[in-house]
């Protein structure tokens, strides 16, 4: 090989590694598929600011909404695999959305996991003027206002759609979903008495559920929320089995450097380790994963084992793309 050639990939791959060494040098862009203020922005945010402080760069948050999030994970997916952009997801924007939308990417093959996020199990709320005082009475109030009903969503495949699906094929209700580009707005919406619920992250709605501007009826659990022990379970509510926790995670685009993937996993590990972090996400319902399951390989394969339990059954369920 021509000796000038042979310098050339030399000094390429030495700066590659220089640049992987110093990542990062430079801010870095999470882009999170839902509206500000929501409980993906939130859980975003707080993990942010932390990494900041330890790799010493500002992590910048880019809400890129619209279609269940999945035009957010679209732009992540485009954007060049160099560590800088990070894809802020879950269940319904990195597994439902497959299955319902004719997406120009594959979630699987497009994107190298990171870091597996805390979950949030999800809560039936009203609107205060609603008529029901339980679960059972709000389910007879909805089935009295079949296709009328208005149950607020984040768009067809986000969370909280997929699981006001569930809630219809378990009760036989019929919802009128109304799509917004995330639950923040969905939920200033709910307390203003515009729509009826929300089946929502309970990171979400517990701090108007807290100051009594909506009504909690059950949490998606087999266990109460410690943060809220009022509330009840489906199952003490009496609509047993309808368990539902949303779990989040970090992507980057395929092909990103390991270095900075392992760094991106590092910092949030030292985040979910941080007493202070680790309250801000327990006091909003959060529940934060176990430490083995804090490593790309692990969120690779549970992002894999959920992909193959949700997509028949999305598909099942005949969900449209709004
Ligand atoms: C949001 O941040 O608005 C939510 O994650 C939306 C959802 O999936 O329900």
């Amino acid at each position: 090989m021509k000796s000038s050639l042979l310098a050339a990939l030399l000094i390429t791959a030495g700066a590659a590694d220089a640049a992987a060494q110093t990542y990062p040098t430079k801010p870095v862009t999470i882009v999170v598929p839902f509206a500000a203020g929501g409980p993906s922005d939130a859980i975003a945010r707080i993990l942010g600011d932390r990494m900041k402080a330890t790799l010493g760069q500002p992590f910048l948050i880019e809400n890129v909404t619209g279609a269940g999030g999945s035009i957010g994970v679209g732009r992540a997916v485009r954007a060049a695999p160099d560590g800088y952009t990070i894809s802020f997801g879950h269940l319904g924007t990195h597994v439902a959305n497959q299955a319902i939308y004719p997406l120009p990417y594959d979630m699987l093959t497009d994107l190298d996991p990171v870091v597996l996020l805390p979950s949030n199990p999800m809560v039936v709320v009203s609107r205060n003027s609603l008529p029901a005082k339980s679960l059972q009475e709000l389910i007879a109030w909805l089935k009295t206002n079949p296709d009328k009903a208005s149950a607020g969503t984040a768009g067809a495949g986000s969370g909280s759609h997929i699981a006001g699906v569930y809630m219809q094929n378990l009760t036989g209700l019929r919802l009128q979903f109304v799509p917004y580009r995330g639950t923040a707005p969905a939920l200033t919406d709910l307390v203003a008495g515009q729509i009826d619920i929300i089946v929502d992250q309970a990171s979400n709605s517990m701090q108007q559920i807290r100051s009594g501007s909506i009504r909690a009826y059950a949490i998606t659990d087999r266990k109460r929320l410690a943060v809220a022990p009022d509330i009840p379970t489906v199952d003490e509510a009496g609509l047993p089995g309808f368990y539902m926790t949303l779990w989040n995670g970090l992507w980057v685009p395929k092909g990103t450097p390991k270095e900075a993937i392992t760094k991106l996993d590092a910092a949030v590990v030292e985040a979910l380790a941080d007493p202070a972090v680790k309250k801000r996400l327990v006091d909003l319902g959060l529940e934060i994963p176990e430490r083995d399951q804090l490593t790309p390989e692990a969120l690779g394969a549970w992002h894999k084992a959920e992909a193959a339990k949700w997509w028949p059954i999305i598909k099942a369920a005949n969900i449209r793309p709004e």
